[in-house]
């Protein structure tokens, strides 16, 4: 048999990126190593194992106790449609509280399983005014449930969770919370606030490829489950058989071929989390976050968000007037090998997002970005003023 010759791969091989989007994020050497481990069954004895530490390992970024963890074969959107499709039902009315795009598509998600979908929209850039929530809650008596995101991607802030969450349990409702920018970077309390259901993705502050949405499922989300009226529409995103599959009741039931590799890789990522201290992870993201803002602020751009809300993981800033956004973001990407995002939804083409998540988290990915700028800025027709952003992120750094 003669051998087919292919033609060249455009891309032979993966050039090497800093990754200041939203994700993902760069991934650490010990995680990709993690993932080149040989080949093992999802059903062999050593894998089973290996689940159980990573549930343990998922239940102590998640700052939880009680509740029952497992990671959906799925990025971060699997474990939100997981959520609404196993814990809604049918006409099941639930309140979105609404501040950016990702909450969106919440309510997209709610539409179709056919919940009597409640959104309370809120303006972008801000926390979500938690009186709004507590007005619409007394216009109801059968809420099953109350959604909000941690940290909304699209805006860069950081929504308070406690009086929500408090609002949530004194109307008897379970309480769903995105947490896939959050996990890792932030502290999210699944316990203190008392939430049902809270997913995250491996492709952000958990420093992992994505492919994976780590869960966190109270026991009275369990028992909604269980008691459910009728199977969830969805088979391969029910948190029931995936429950037991992940062995939340002892025994295993085979469900789908688990992403065995990427599995390896969310221990390792939890691994490197955990041993670096979650505190001390929390405080690097956000020096990093101080130190890129003084240094946007230097060149005369603003950080969107008040500095009190502002999420530590991504920096949303305003693009100056006059500046294309795309040739901004291309120069940084061909000329330094620097990923940005741009804006989502109703800020697009207005702000840029820069990432600063996980392992992308660093001083000198910080110090290379702003020095990158100040070539890119001046030929997009905004000047800078020569060594003022790696100056002021110094300072920072410095203090
Ligand atoms: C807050 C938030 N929720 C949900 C998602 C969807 O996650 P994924 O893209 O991993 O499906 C994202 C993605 O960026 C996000 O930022």
């Amino acid at each position: 048999m003669s051998q087919t010759v292919l033609p060249e791969s455009a891309v032979p091989s993966i050039p090497t990126r800093i990754l200041l989007g939203p994700g993902p994020s760069n991934v650490s050497p010990r995680v990709l190593q993690a993932m080149i481990q040989p080949m093992i069954g999802y059903l062999d004895p050593d894998f089973m194992l290996i689940m159980d530490e990573v549930r343990e390992l998922l239940k102590r970024v998640y700052q939880t106790e009680a509740a029952n963890t497992l990671a959906i074969s799925g990025t971060g959107s699997a474990g939100m449609e997981a959520g609404l499709s196993s814990l809604l039902e049918p006409g099941d009315t639930v309140v979105m509280c609404i501040y950016g795009f990702f909450c969106e598509r919440m309510v997209e998600m709610a539409s179709r399983i056919g919940a009597n979908v409640v959104p309370l929209r809120a303006g972008w850039g801000r926390p979500f005014p938690e009186e709004m929530l507590e007005e619409e809650l007394k216009k109801h008596t059968n809420v099953k449930m109350v959604t909000a995101i941690h940290a909304e991607t699209s805006t860069g802030v950081r929504q308070p969770m406690t009086n929500l969450a408090r609002l949530a349990k004194e109307n008897d409702a379970l309480l769903m919370v995105d947490s896939v920018t959050s996990l890792g970077g932030n502290e999210v309390l699944f316990d203190q606030w008392d939430a049902d259901y809270a997913y995250s993705a491996t492709q952000k502050c958990l420093g992992c490829p994505p492919g994976l949405s780590p869960v966190a499922v109270s026991d009275r989300a369990v028992d909604v489950m269980r008691n459910r009226e009728k199977a969830p529409v969805s088979w391969y995103l029910d948190l029931s058989l995936l429950g037991n599959y992940w062995g939340w009741e002892g025994n295993r039931v085979y469900h789908h071929t688990a992403p065995v590799s990427m599995i390896l890789a969310l221990r390792e990522g939890l691994r490197l989390a955990l041993s670096e201290g979650l505190t001390q992870r929390f405080q690097r993201h956000t020096l990093n976050a101080k130190a890129l803002c003084a240094g946007l602020e230097a060149f005369g751009l603003e950080c969107v968000v008040p500095e009190e809300h502002r999420l530590a993981q991504i920096t949303v800033v305003q693009i100056p007037d006059g500046v294309d956004d795309s040739s901004v973001r291309q120069s940084l990407l061909r000329n330094f090998g620097i990923e940005i995002g741009g804006g989502l939804g109703e800020l697009a083409g207005k702000v840029w997002r820069i990432g600063l998540m996980g392992e992308s988290s660093k001083a000198e990915y910080v110090l290379a970005l702003l020095s990158a700028l100040e070539s890119v800025l001046p030929k997009a027709g905004y000047e800078v003023a020569h060594g003022s952003g790696v100056a002021a992120a110094n300072n920072v750094f410095k203090s």
